[in-house]
């Protein structure tokens, strides 16, 4: 199984949800995990300092990562690409050519209260605190994820 994170940056939202998929998911082989943005503002930069530091608190290391941006041949690489927000996923769904394409994309928040359409709120205007309440809220997703695989 093949997952793709998508935000806006690929700095702050996508680049801890694919740490925190990751480290629930660290043990189990068949499963990958990547993220992207939709933009191209920050390709090459490392995940913001807040996102850092709350993944940090929580044993998870994202230092590693470098923001990217989502390309045509991930809707090939990937089998389902999350988006954190409504913005990114019309962004994705305009991009997709087959309906193959359109089915893989997913709102991550839907993995917690299916159908809604909520998205993780973007956090890089904020301060700290959002970056709390983004972690909360991609952790519940990504456990409901783990236990989809399992
Ligand atoms: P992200 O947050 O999409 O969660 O990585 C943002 C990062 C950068 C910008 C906006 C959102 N920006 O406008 O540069």
């Amino acid at each position: 199984m093949r997952i793709l994170m998508v935000c806006l940056g690929n700095i702050c939202r996508s680049p801890l949800a694919e740490g925190i998929l990751s480290n629930k998911t660290k043990d189990l082989d068949e499963v990958m995990v990547d993220s992207a943005g939709t933009a191209g503002y920050h390709i090459g930069s490392p995940p913001d300092e807040r996102s850092i530091n709350i993944a940090k608190k929580h044993n998870i290391n994202l230092n590693n990562q470098r923001a990217r941006k989502f390309s045509q041949e991930d809707f090939d690489k990937f089998d389902i690409i999350y988006a954190m927000d409504t913005s990114n996923y019309k962004h994705l769904i305009s991009l997709a050519n087959t309906e193959e394409e359109k089915n893989k994309i997913r709102m991550i928040l839907n993995e917690i209260n299916p159908n809604s359409f909520e998205s993780v709120p973007d956090p890089y205007y904020g301060g700290e605190d959002g970056f709390e309440i983004v972690y909360n809220l991609l952790n519940q997703a990504c456990e409901k994820i783990k236990s989809s695989i399992e």
